[in-house]
């Protein structure tokens, strides 16, 4: 493990490849459409990842959308290697590593349309999460969207007991088997953490089937700070970009993701940081998947309904029959109406269609906004 002083992150092991959906250009595009915002074509999009690890996410996208122009950054000699090694190997040439460090001004001088960063935020100092702020605000493209995820108030802030325990065993041989153990033997004896927790534990029983390199990165780091979604705000707002909306789409639905009396005291809320505050607070979120864009107004609503009538939508492999459809949410299990969905998934079980085809049915004709949020 590299414990090099001046590196404020842990080196020496390779994180493990993983795509997260959040940093795809056709999700953020297609949840920007949902929020009535326009978005850089992801056909053509021009992208980046800071801090990109192995460059899996990257890799995938890239062979994905031949027409997509994609950079991934990472300070780890051995994660750009693996990244380049496998864009070689796949006959990848839409797709660059680079390898430094996000805080080196000569780093990079490219413009794109979507900048992602992903378990970056709060595994790294001040002068790094300034340096993301930075990158961003210089080479996000004019109607560019980036997406930041961090570990967030007041869910994440668990977590960092686990750290504590981590690091207390850093400097023996295996500090991941070790750190484990501990922490089961505490849930095992009923410890107080994990009763007035019950996300660590189920975040424990994870992390005993996951790959000891991604929880080595995770709890070995020597930074873990979870943020709260006011400091995140303000840092890009100081650099003229505002949010616009979760990439989580069902976070950006207060119906089905609010406690219906904690929506009640929240919705009516005006200002952006207490009613993300008070909604982070209502589901214990423990982390957060945020959009940020230039100041740009919204669709009105002719374009908006312009702009969602582009999309095709189509079943995934796993999706669920037409009945008893219930989403696992932050807040508990929430039933989708079967009114809404029945219709929905039998219409998208019989062939992909466009918004404006499923539209026609009922109960959506006439009714947009329920198909948008369904
Ligand atoms: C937890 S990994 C996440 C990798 C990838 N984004 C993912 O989610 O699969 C965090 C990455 O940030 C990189 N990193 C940390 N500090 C950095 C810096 N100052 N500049 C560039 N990359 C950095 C690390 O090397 C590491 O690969």
């Amino acid at each position: 493990m590299n414990r090099d002083p001046r590196q404020d992150y842990l080196g020496g092991i390779v994180y493990p490849a993983f795509f997260h959906r959040e940093q795809s250009p056709v999700w953020i595009a297609a949840v920007a459409a949902a929020l009535g915002r326009a978005a850089p074509d992801p056909a053509t999009a021009r992208w980046c990842e800071i801090g990109c690890g192995q460059g899996y996410g990257a890799a995938v996208l890239a062979a994905a959308n031949p027409g997509m122009r994609l950079t991934g950054i990472d300070i780890d000699p051995d994660h750009i290697k693996v990244a380049r090694a496998r864009a070689k190997a796949a006959g990848l040439e839409n797709v660059d590593f680079i390898c430094g460090d996000i805080r080196d001004p000569a780093l990079n001088r490219g413009e794109y349309d979507y900048i992602v960063t992903h378990g970056v935020l709060s595994w790294v100092g001040e002068t790094v999460r300034t340096a993301i702020g930075d990158f961003v605000a210089a080479h996000l493209s004019q109607n560019g969207i980036a997406a930041i995820h961090y570990m967030s108030e007041p869910g994440g802030a668990a977590f960092r007991a686990f750290h504590e325990v981590f690091k207390s065993v850093a400097h023996r041989p295996d500090p991941v088997a070790e750190g484990l153990q501990a922490l089961t033997a505490m849930r095992d004896a009923g410890a107080g953490f994990f009763q007035l927790y019950p996300h660590a534990g189920q975040t424990l029983d994870n992390l005993l089937r996951d790959d000891p390199a991604y929880v080595a990165h995770e709890y070995l780091n020597p930074v873990f700070r979870p943020l709260s979604f006011r400091e995140v705000a303000a840092a890009f707002s100081d650099r003229d970009l505002g949010w616009i909306g979760s990439a989580t789409p069902i976070e950006n639905i207060d119906a089905v993701s609010l406690p219906a009396a904690a929506a009640k005291v929240i919705v009516p809320i005006r200002e952006t940081a207490l009613r993300e505050t008070m909604k982070d607070m209502a589901r214990n979120q423990p982390l957060r998947y945020d959009l940020f864009a230039r100041p740009a107004a919204l669709l009105n609503n002719h374009e908006h309904l312009q702009r969602l009538r582009l999309w095709n939508w189509r079943l995934l492999p796993a999706a669920p029959p037409p009945g008893g459809l219930v989403f696992q949410t932050r807040i508990g299990p929430v039933d989708g109406d079967a009114r809404i969905f029945r219709p929905l998934l039998t219409r998208l079980g019989q062939s992909p269609a466009s918004f404006a085809e499923i539209e026609r049915i009922e109960p959506f004709s006439g009714r947009p906004g329920l198909l948008n949020q369904a």
